[in-house]
């Protein structure tokens, strides 16, 4: 099928829904489709295009559903199939594109492929869709390499062979319920080609793929001085082959499907994924781990768009995630937070009053610049009312396998994905039904009564109200999030930079200028209409004019 011209995925909001944390609709204690089905509306009312869903498929759950036993399916605690095909029919009706998430690098180790896998035995074709190797050694009791896991501990697991006796290994990126695919075997690619083509036929408009550039591995297992994986991502890898094939299954469909994808490679590199025939998009996680430093951002803003519109590919911009510490917590207090990959927030203290002030006025400015930047954006649910990091979930809760790789060492990514707080002002805030026999999955804060949604919606000066107001006003003026950019401020200058100030335009609309003040001291607005701003302006040196405050940012129309 051919495209259209401008295609929606281009400049789409998309609204990130974690299927356990927004809606529990049956009293489970745990977030369900019907739940979705349900606040569809708010989704629409804040004004997204699209909603992604985090995996909803048969799992043990072991990494929260990023290990599927059944690609095609939707697990029981979530819902059936005709709950799926009923989202999608209502996400129709609200005009909201649907993406779901496939995750292709690795199965969970209860998937038929890799109990078949462990029970054929070496050499035999079923472990041939995954990584088995004989170990080292003398009895092959050592791992075929020293490469360790994203989620700590070996990478490596032996299993137990048919007669008993130990055998070969296996290779996982991340916990050891998480095999990974051998992508090199061409019955893999098929097998997924088959998945997409499932979830597209039954209408989806696109797919999130998930650690999406590590498919082809070097299979020689060199040991590696850091311990890390090699992971090839060149032409000659294949990985690129791969996504050839997954847009060809994409464009047979009308609707223009597109794909997203979850990379943390560096720019130049993501670029290469998104040439006309690969992926459409990719998240953009400079953006997002880039902590609040106004030359660091400028960078990151000037280097992905050039990198992306290299290949013609639309930048997008991302803010928080289900696997990152929550933003307002990041902005508020004075350390960086991300880690490589997953974030180590072992150690974080709750945000001080004055901190949560600081990292909500700030993630105020931000949610400006992710939003009036040109491209496709992203939201994660919660970040629209503003919600911190749960920093204090006590050790009997906490799920993310990191926590438990590491011994302890980090406590994982659970304090980003506490339920979504509803309304009323006791937990569960109506995340569950009034008469729901358990409690949420992760414990929510009493101080979350003051950021329901219900409790937001009242309020103009909320983050809620202000997300609305952004989304209305990008409507409204298209030069918002589709403008060709500009610069005002020099985003490659050598002295100390206090703001970024670019100017967006757009034949046929009249030109916008935003700026981000980085710093506690005031700067001087462009003259114009004021179309937004962040928090209150200052009065300016002369009659009728405005100061722009520390931590705040701006759109004038000029
Ligand atoms: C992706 C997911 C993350 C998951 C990992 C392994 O990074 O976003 O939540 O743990 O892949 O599947």
């Amino acid at each position: 099928m051919t495209e259209a011209k401008n295609p929606w995925w281009r400049s789409a909001v998309v609204y990130q829904i974690y299927p356990r944390s927004f809606h529990d609709s049956s009293g489970t204690g745990i977030g369900d489709l019907r739940g979705i089905i349900n606040h569809l509306s708010y989704v629409k009312e804040l004004g997204a295009d699209a909603i992604w869903l985090s995996p909803f498929y048969p799992s043990p759950q072991v990494d929260a559903g990023y290990d599927v036993s059944d690609y095609t399916a939707v697990d029981p605690m979530f819902g059936t199939m005709d709950d799926f095909d009923l989202l999608l029919a209502e996400a129709k009706v609200h005009s909201l594109k649907v993406i779901v998430d496939l995750v292709p690098n690795h199965s969970s180790d209860q998937h038929p492929f890799f109990q078949a896998a462990l029970k054929a035995g070496p050499g035999s074709p079923e472990r041939a869709m995954y990584h088995f190797a004989d170990g080292r050694g003398e009895n092959g009791e050592l791992p075929p390499s020293n490469w360790g896991s994203v989620f700590g501990g070996p990478s490596w697991t032996r299993v137990t062979e048919a007669d008993g006796q130990p055998g070969q290994w296996y290779y996982h990126l991340f916990a050891r319920e998480q095999p990974d695919f051998n992508w090199e075997n061409p019955a893999v690619v098929d097998y997924f080609e088959d998945v997409l083509h499932f979830w597209l036929k039954r209408g989806v408009d696109g797919f999130r793929i998930d650690v999406s550039d590590a498919l082809i591995k070097d299979t020689s297992w060199a040991d590696t001085p850091d311990a890390s994986p090699i992971i090839p991502k060149d032409e000659a890898s294949g990985v690129h082959e791969i996504y050839r094939r997954f847009r060809k299954v994409l464009d047979q469909y009308d609707g223009d499907r597109m794909a997203v994808i979850e990379t943390g490679a560096a720019d130049d590199v993501v670029a290469q994924f998104l040439r006309p025939d690969e992926m459409h998009q990719a998240f953009n996680f400079r953006f997002l781990k880039t902590p609040w430093d106004a030359a660091q951002f400028s960078r990151a803003v000037a280097e992905s768009l050039t990198a992306y519109e290299s290949v013609s590919a639309p930048t997008t911009w991302v803010m928080d995630n289900h696997d990152s510490t929550r933003s307002v917590t990041r902005y508020g207090s004075a350390v960086s937070l991300i880690g490589d990959y997953v974030p180590d927030v072992s150690g974080l203290e709750a945000l001080t009053a004055e901190q949560f002030a600081l990292g909500t006025r700030r993630a105020r400015a931000m949610a400006l610049l992710l939003l009036a930047l040109p491209g496709s954006a992203y939201i994660y649910s919660g970040q629209e009312l503003g919600l911190p990091e749960v920093t204090d979930l006590p050790d009997e809760v906490l799920t993310d396998p990191t926590f438990f790789r590491t011994e302890g060492k980090q406590r994982g990514r659970d304090g980003c994905r506490v339920p979504m707080p509803w309304s009323g002002s006791e937990p569960p805030f109506g995340f569950s039904p009034p008469d729901a026999s358990e409690k949420p999955w992760l414990p929510q804060p009493e101080q979350w009564r003051d950021l329901t949604v219900a409790a937001q919606t009242e309020d103009e000066s909320s983050m809620l109200s202000w997300y609305r107001e952004l989304l209305e006003l990008r409507k409204r003026e298209p030069v918002i999030g589709e403008g060709t950019l500009s610069w005002v401020t020099d985003p490659f200058a050598a002295e100390k930079h206090q703001r970024i100030h670019v100017r967006l335009t757009k034949e046929g609309h009249r030109p916008v200028e935003v700026i981000l003040n980085f710093a506690d001291t005031p700067v001087e607005l462009p003259e114009g209409e004021l179309l937004a701003a962040s928090a209150r302006l200052l009065p300016g040196p002369v009659a009728d004019t405005h100061l722009l405050p520390g931590n705040t940012a701006a759109i004038v129309a000029v």
